[in-house]
């Protein structure tokens, strides 16, 4: 854990607010990749992932930029009122949305406040002079944060800008966007879910294999009104005790009550701290962390959002 403070605020964009992060103690903090992300300990006791934009790095600080969402669950909501000065605590940067080392080409597609890890991997890219091209899409001009910096004339000519009120020709169409399946080129996204399920189905429907997809989510999707919250059991490692997960409750809390404690970050399924083996049974999988392969292995899940869809499952814990 890392004791910050808030050094400087700025409004990017409508609704979206950037936080630049400098350690109490003055001291440089730990540098990060493009993609990385830092769970953030608000004041209101939540914890929430932000990836860190590129900016603020040069100096030792970290750079977040936050859209306050109207159905949040009181994260950005805190975020947003926080003011320079403000004390907080962040975990080190992690990152599971890394750029692949041996693309040849990488396809960056952005919606609103899914430009920050991009933005990051876009500025890496370009200095390196690695082929690259981002599409960011937004609401409207005013929604669009950091658009100054993506017009600069290092990354101008590999950015294309779309809006949605904007005129007919400038919309993104994904099937230009991508360009036929190529190997070597990996495909970036992150940004609302609906967006990211577009791209991501889209892709997958041109025939893109998984393994040259790559995404990160930032908040749990809704899920579909008939999702089942049934009851199931759950049993520590094969042989081991058994314990019922009823309606309404999730496995984190079943285990805590009965003395067994999983790291918890997001509690929705975005994060992946919480990730467990399964060694017996089938999840239900209801976050947004784990890969399709991931999923179909049916050897983890996490349990702070996930469910059964077997009556039992066997845990590796
Ligand atoms: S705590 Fe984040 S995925 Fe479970």
């Amino acid at each position: 854990m890392i004791d910050v403070l808030v050094s400087q605020r700025r409004s990017e964009a409508e609704d979206i607010c950037s936080f630049e992060l400098t350690a109490v103690d003055g001291s440089a903090l730990p540098p990060f990749e493009p993609g990385a992300h830092i769970d953030v300990h608000l004041p209101n006791g939540l914890i929430r992932q932000y990836s860190l934009c590129p900016g603020a790095d040069q100096l030792g600080r970290y750079l977040i930029a936050v859209l306050l969402e109207p159905a949040s669950r009181g994260g950005s909501a805190a975020v947003h009122r926080l003011q320079v000065g403000d004390r907080l605590r962040i975990g080190a940067p992690r990152n599971h949305f890394p750029l692949q080392g041996d693309a040849q080409r990488s396809l960056l597609l952005a919606g609103g406040i899914g430009i920050t890890p991009l933005l990051a991997m876009a500025e890496h890219l370009a200095a390196r002079g690695a082929d690259f091209v981002l599409h960011y899409g937004a609401r409207s001009a005013g929604r669009m944060a950091f658009a100054n910096r993506l017009r600069q004339e290092a990354l101008a000519a590999q950015v294309h800008l779309h809006l949605d009120d904007g005129a007919p020709e400038q919309k993104l169409v994904l099937d230009q966007a991508l360009g036929p399946v190529t190997p070597g080129t990996h495909i970036y996204v992150c940004g609302p879910g609906g967006f990211m399920d577009w791209v991501l189905d889209g892709a997958r429907q041109a025939g893109w294999p998984e393994e040259q997809l790559h995404r990160e989510y930032f908040a749990a999707p809704v899920r579909s009104q008939d999702a089942e919250d049934g009851a199931f059991q759950i049993q520590i490692g094969h042989g081991g005790a058994i314990h019922t997960v009823p309606t309404g409750r999730n496995v984190i809390e079943v285990l805590n009550e009965h003395g067994i404690e999983i790291p918890v970050s997001c509690e929705q399924g975005v994060c992946g701290t919480c990730v467990t083996r399964v060694l017996e049974g089938q999840p239900d999988h209801r976050d947004s962390y784990l890969t399709e392969r991931e999923r179909s292995a049916n050897d983890c899940f996490t349990p702070c959002c996930s469910r059964a869809r077997s009556p039992l499952l066997v845990l590796d814990l």
